[in-house]
């Protein structure tokens, strides 16, 4: 499995990863976010949109608002499935529409609405290593996402 692991030791190298993501993800591209409350997930979605040309005030925690859309260089679609309560909750929002499109769709609490999404994802595992550190393990789930993988790989990452 194509995956590549990153440590973040601030918020700052937090929004250099969504930097790097957000040239590598192409048209369509569907990202799923894991991880607990406070792991970072809305914080690498600011970044990935930041990046993208969306204002930085756009992106909120959307955990009352179940889907945001912002308007960058590419849309960006931020679901956050937090509060859904099953799948046909998820799936009366037309997801597939989202997902199909030439966005950015990104699903914080990816995992509550696993059997929604496409078959082929880039998903995002985020672990709190410690009060400002992070760990993202990110894995390509379908050959559509290996070159984003190896592209994170070939990244010129500072060395710390
Ligand atoms: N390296 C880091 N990367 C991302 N967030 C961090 C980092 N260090 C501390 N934080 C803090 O962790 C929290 C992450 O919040 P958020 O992105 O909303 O989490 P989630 O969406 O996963 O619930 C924020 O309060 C942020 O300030
Ligand atoms: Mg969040």
């Amino acid at each position: 499995m194509a995956e590549f692991i990153h440590r973040s030791f601030d918020e700052a190298a937090t929004a250099r990863l969504g930097a790097a993501l957000a040239e590598l993800l192409s048209a369509g591209s569907v990202v799923a976010l894991i991880g607990t409350l406070g792991a970072g997930k809305t914080r690498l979605v600011q970044g990935i949109a930041v990046a993208l040309g969306v204002d930085p005030g756009d992106v909120v925690s959307p955990t009352y608002v179940i889907l945001h859309e912002y308007r960058g260089r590419r849309r960006v679609f931020h679901f956050d499935a937090y509060r859904i309560k099953d799948d046909d909750e998820f799936l009366e929002l037309g997801p597939d529409e989202y997902f199909e499109s030439d966005g950015v769709t990104l699903v914080e609490w990816a995992d509550r609405v696993e059997r929604c999404l496409p078959r082929e994802r880039l998903e995002i595992r985020i672990d709190a290593t410690g009060a400002e550190s992070r760990e993202f393990r990110i894995a390509a789930i379908g050959q559509k996402y290996v070159a984003v993988v190896d592209g994170l790989n070939r990244f010129g990452w500072e060395k710390k």
